[in-house]
Order: C-alpha cells, then structure tokens, then sequence
C-alpha cells in the first residue's frame, strides 16, 4: 500500500455522466490531492494531508511542484500495425489528386498492404513498439490496434502475433482487433461477399483459436463493403462471440444504423452522418467515436461531436493512427483541434478520451480515478489542467502510472 501526492490538482472524473454533454463545471478538481494504491488499484482519494493522517505510517511516495493528475488516457481505434509510408499519398491528396488517381499512381489501403505482407516481423514489431511509446509519451496506457493490413489468413495471423508480442514487451494495455474485412484485397479472386466469407470461415476461426483477439471491425462504405454484405458479416462474428465495431459513415451513410441494428461497441468516423443517424445513435449504447485525426489528414470536416453530444450519445475520441487518412497520431492534439471547431467543453474531450473510450472497448475499471479502480493515470508538470488541452499536444506528462507503478521513468 502506498500514498501518492501531493498532486496539486486532481482530476478524478469518478461522476460524470456516461452520455451526452458535460459542462466543465461538472469536473471534480480535488486540490493539493493524495491517492492512496494497494495491488494497482485505488484504494482511496482526498487531501493529501488528510489522507496522511488517516493512514499513519504508510509509504509515501512523495510529490514535489505543481502536478496535475488525470485518469491516463485510452486511444480507443488506431491501425498502429503497417509497414512502409504514404507519404507520397498525402502529398499527392494536398496536390489535388483524386482517390482514384493515388491508387493508380500505387498508393491507396493496397499499397500499405503490399508493404506489409512484405515487411519482416521484427522491423514490423519495432515500429509498433515506437508508436506505443510514443502514444504512452502522451499519457495513453489502453491501445486498440487494428488488424487490416495483412488481408489473407497468414498475413492477418502474422500483423495479430506481432501486436500479442508487443503486449509481452510494454506493460501499455494494447486491444487487438481483427478487421481483415479492411478492403477485398487486390488478390482475392472472388466478389466482396465471397471474400467476407472467407474471413468468418478462415480466418476469423483462427484468431479465436490463437485468441488473438476477441473484436472484430469492417470497413461499412462504397469503397468497400456494402450494408448488406456487412450486416451478415457483423451478424454472424458476433455469433461467434466477438465484440463489433465499424468503420462507419466516413464518406458515405448508412454504416452507423446497421452499427446501432447490430449492437457494435461502437460507430466509429461518422464525418458524414445524418441527423437522423445522430438520434439513432443517441439512443443507443453504441458509442459515437470521431477520428479527428483523419480529419485532419484528409483535409475533410469533422465528425459533429458537438450535436452528437447534445443529441445524448456517448462521444468518444481516437487518434485513427494509421499511415494513410490518419499519419499525426497524436491524440491530444486531434482532440484539442476537434474541442476548438466543434466547441467541446474540457470535460467533454477528457471524458472522450478515458472512461468514455474505454466504454468503447468493453473494458471497464480504468478511465475513471475512484476507489477500485486500477491506478493508470498521468501526470502533468503544471498548476492548471486547462494547459493540456491548450498546449495542443506540446504538454506531455512526467510521469505515466500503470498498476499504480511509474512506468516513464
Ligand atoms: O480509418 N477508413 C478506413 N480505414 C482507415 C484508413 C486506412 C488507410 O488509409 O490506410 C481509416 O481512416
Ligand atoms: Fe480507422
């Protein structure tokens, strides 16, 4: 057992609403805070001083200038697992280069799943673990990472024991997801729906057999695959037992609703949902994920946090990370960007990006500082937690607890 602090503001999110909208005047701040850990969990919180006097003769591991702590942060979608660079993609959008065009010039998902397949196991695990900890650097300790750029039995297998391997290596809580039904690869010789026949029948089996991963996600757009298809799809990997979660309404509409009809975990993009969509969405558990990162990247609008929020959905926020639509992967930034266009509360961003995210993986005790939770959280050199989402991304905590143990230093 031990006691943490004094933390000169403690931001412990333990009662705020799992939906809708959040004024900042609902964010417990508890001053000059102490937390008190027994087996990586919470076991108390208040004043430091007071917690002192309450557990006399207990280890303090104490804390020295202005600190702020917060719950560390869950990137709930990213596509951390590829080989190679799409640079020359995003030079050529920003040049004005039709999608089509930048798959005929040898760019586009296809292209990083050439560079996949192709690249070697430990060059591929050495990038994974250098954006794990990069995203750790920024306070994130819960990772889902993506399948999708393998397309075949082997590849999928080889990107899913790569993210397993790098769960051996980091104490970061990576989630693996299988979306083998990314795109119809280029050498599949049959139509989309064969193709998705295939994954449930092949390699869906597989990955449960080498439990490499217990979610599965599809990419619902023209470019892809249709409702239809996908609705059978989602139906049928959910009798297999897996969570669901879609690509949904990133260019096109319609993905969202069947997440909803399907029970997903979540929607996620959203960039072109209707507002009928919206309400859908609002009065169901599937949480709304925007992805201002592809945004960002693509140059295309926001997904409409804002209405969403206010509609009474539970808004999410995650990075996207992924070398084609989404290459900045810095979380903080994207939703400090998203809070300034889409006039988000503090509270409402934070929330997005901890236990509202982690509600999007299923996963539940993090997210939150309350007692029994587990003690993941991050803490920032500074007097104010107005800073972090100010600062843009350029803040990045000194410290970064997993279980209750510092694991930046
Ligand atoms: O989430 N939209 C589909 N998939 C990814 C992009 C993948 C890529 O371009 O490599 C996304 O934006
Ligand atoms: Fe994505």
């Amino acid at each position: 057992m031990k006691l943490i602090g004094p933390f000169t503001q403690m931001l412990t999110m333990r009662d705020l609403p799992l939906r809708g909208k959040i004024p900042d005047e609902s964010l417990e701040i508890i001053s000059d805070g102490g937390l008190l850990i027994d087996g990586g969990r919470i076991l108390g919180l208040g004043r430091f001083a007071d917690m002192e006097n309450q557990y006399p003769g207990v280890d303090v591991e104490k804390i020295t200038g202005d600190k702020v702590l917060l719950p560390a942060l869950v990137d709930c979608h990213t596509h951390l697992c590829y080989g190679g660079s799409r640079a020359a993609d995003f030079a050529m959008r920003n040049a004005g280069k039709t999608y089509l065009e930048i798959a005929e010039n040898g760019g586009g998902i296809w292209s990083t799943v050439e560079q996949t397949r192709s690249e070697d196991e430990e060059v591929l695990l050495g990038a994974l673990m250098e954006r794990v900890n990069f995203l750790l650097s920024l306070g994130i300790t819960t990772i889902e990472i993506k399948s999708g750029y393998g397309l075949s039995l082997e590849s999928e297998l080889k990107i899913l024991r790569v993210i397993r391997r790098a769960q051996s290596m980091t104490p970061v809580r990576l989630v693996p997801t299988c979306l083998a039904a990314h795109i119809k690869p280029k050498d599949f010789s049959g139509n989309t729906e064969e193709y998705l026949c295939y994954v449930l029948e092949v390699i869906l089996p597989r990955v449960k057999e080498e439990n490499l991963s217990n979610r599965v996600d599809i990419f619902v757009e023209e470019t892809a695959f249709d409702k239809g298809e996908s609705k059978t799809f989602l139906l049928r990997a959910k009798s297999m037992g897996f969570d669901l979660c879609v690509h949904a309404d990133q260019f096109t509409v319609g993905g969202s609703r069947l997440a909803v009809m399907v029970g997903a975990k979540s929607a996620d993009h959203l960039e072109a949902v209707t507002e009928e969509d919206i309400a859908f969405l609002a009065q169901s558990d599937t949480v709304a994920t925007s992805l201002p990162g592809a945004s960002i990247g693509l140059g295309e609008p926001f997904a409409p946090a804002r209405k969403l929020l206010d509609s009474g959905a539970i808004l999410a926020i995650g990075s996207d990370w992924n070398p084609g639509s989404a290459p900045m992967g810095n979380l903080i930034a994207e939703s400090s960007i998203l809070a300034a266009y889409e006039k988000l509360t503090t509270a409402e961003v934070l929330s997005g990006i901890t236990y509202r995210a982690a509600y999007a993986l299923n996963i539940h005790g993090i997210g939150r500082i309350a007692v029994g939770m587990r003690a993941d959280f991050a803490v920032f050199s500074t007097h104010d937690y107005q800073e972090i989402l100010y600062r843009q991304g350029r803040l990045r905590p000194s410290a970064v607890y997993i279980d209750g143990k510092n694991i930046l230093s």
